[in-house]
């Protein structure tokens, strides 16, 4: 079909939206990185920073991205096209496709362990193995992790192909329900293991001496990161947005969907971790080396295994849809190409450029970039830098050039309960632009000074 006839398409339902930006903002963030860094910022004082993230940084910058995508109808590149002609402000959109291919591409990776580790689960894990070795075993091997990156990539290039309602609509209709049933069996699996009070504790009672200014860095970058903001994605699927959808509200629900998902993590994970004496600052081994040794002990730690790492799949893979969306619309949008062909030659790219951080355990291991292997090098250029630049330049697009009045006239076009005002322009203008540049500059200084 010739897309310039094509009209453009639109969620069928005000859930079919909101379930697909919560599925883009529910993945690997909230149920593999959320633990692992609340874990290693020592728990309920960062969860309590990373609330206040996401509402005072989050909420605005999602209803600008939104609100862009939707009154100009457009992937980023063209919405900032439309928005402010013959300026230079297309490259922001230009650096949000661009950071939309460099996620995807060690996103895939990562999801493709957790696909290796459903058959793993299904396996059985018992006491006996060496978890450390296993999971070390599994990522410096080729074969396998390849098959397996390829596979996630295949499942995404299919459903982007079949199309934003039958394709990304009718995944997370089903998918997103899948994922809620099954955290909430794990939370409590979890919560009624002998001794598991401790690890509540560690949660929820905040120990402030735990808290550092790395903290506070890394609570605004995962608040970037779980909520897919800094690179359009919501941009891209505000774009698919009717004109009867309160954007305020919309958001609203996305934002509460994607923490209580973050939170239940939490629960699922710490008092497991506990109750079996391990400990929860394992870093990005948590969930592939402390999880199985859980699994492991508990009773019926098989069925459950087996059901957390299909929960990370599911969760990886409504994500990973939008990633590869973002990319899809430009070239649809800008470049006039056919979805499908768009869909599957671009994810064939990005399949291509996710080889290199795969490698990074075997074959490419002696790369190392500021003592980074190669998939943590893609990951900290995305979150340290074009994520919150990202951010921080829609921020003061939306709330300068187009006008934090103009946006929020936007957001709130359809009668809803929230509506933006004031607060959101003090927010969009002064805060979210502070906050970010303060914590770009720290970040990057730490890392660079090790
Ligand atoms: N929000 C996703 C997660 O938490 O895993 C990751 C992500 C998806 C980031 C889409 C950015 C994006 F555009």
């Amino acid at each position: 079909m010739n897309n310039d006839l094509q009209e453009r398409e639109n969620w069928t339902s005000k859930l079919g939206f909101i379930l697909a930006a919560a599925g883009s903002a529910v993945g690997l963030g909230n149920i593999w990185r959320f633990p692992y860094v609340t874990g290693e910022n020592g728990g309920a004082a960062f969860l309590l920073i990373y609330l206040i993230a996401i509402i005072l940084i989050g909420y605005p910058v999602m209803v600008a991205e939104m609100s862009l995508g939707r009154k100009t109808e457009k992937n980023p590149v063209g919405a900032f096209k439309n928005l402010a002609p013959d300026t230079p402000w297309w490259l922001v959109g230009a650096l949000g496709v661009f950071t939309g291919f460099v996620i995807l591409s060690y996103y895939s990776v990562i999801a493709g362990w957790s696909m290796a580790y459903i058959v793993q689960a299904a396996n059985g894990f018992t006491s006996e193995m060496d978890f450390a070795g296993l999971f070390g075993g599994h990522i410096s091997s080729v074969g396998e992790p390849l098959l397996w990156h390829a596979t996630f990539m295949g499942i995404t290039i299919g459903i982007i192909s079949a199309g934003v309602v039958k394709g990304i609509q009718k995944a997370v209709k089903i998918l997103m329900p899948i994922l809620f049933i099954l955290l909430v069996a794990l939370v409590f699996r979890s919560v009624s293991l002998e001794g598991a009070g401790e690890g509540l504790a560690f949660y929820l009672a905040p120990d402030f001496s735990q808290l550092t200014w790395y903290s506070l860095n890394e609570a605004i970058a995962q608040a970037f990161f779980t909520l897919s903001l800094g690179m359009g994605a919501m941009i891209t699927y505000g774009s698919y947005l009717s004109k009867d959808d309160n954007i305020s509200d919309s958001a609203g629900y996305v934002l509460g969907l994607d923490t209580l998902i973050a939170v239940l993590s939490g629960f699922a994970i710490f008092p497991a971790v506990f109750a079996l004496g391990l400990s929860p600052d394992a870093g990005p081994g948590l969930t592939f080396i402390t999880l199985p040794a859980v699994f492991a002990e508990m009773p019926l730690g098989t069925l459950f295994g087996f059901l957390f790492f299909v929960l990370l799949t599911i969760a990886a893979i409504t994500s990973a849809i939008s990633l590869l969306e973002v990319v899809v619309a430009y070239m649809v949008d800008e470049h006039e190409w056919e979805r499908k062909k768009a869909a599957q030659v671009v994810g064939i790219v990005i399949f291509l450029v996710g080889i290199p951080p795969l490698l990074g355990y075997s074959a490419l291991s002696d790369f190392q970039f500021l003592g980074m292997d190669i998939l943590d090098t893609y990951d900290w250029f995305a979150n340290a830098i074009f994520l919150p630049l990202g951010g921080l330049l829609t921020a003061i697009f939306a709330g300068y050039v187009w006008g934090a009045r103009n946006t929020a006239d936007e957001a709130n076009k359809a009668e809803g309960v929230l509506s933006v005002g004031n607060l959101f322009g003090v927010l969009i203008k002064y805060v979210v632009p502070v906050a970010i540049g303060t914590i770009m500059v720290v970040g990057i200084w730490q890392t660079l000074a090790g």
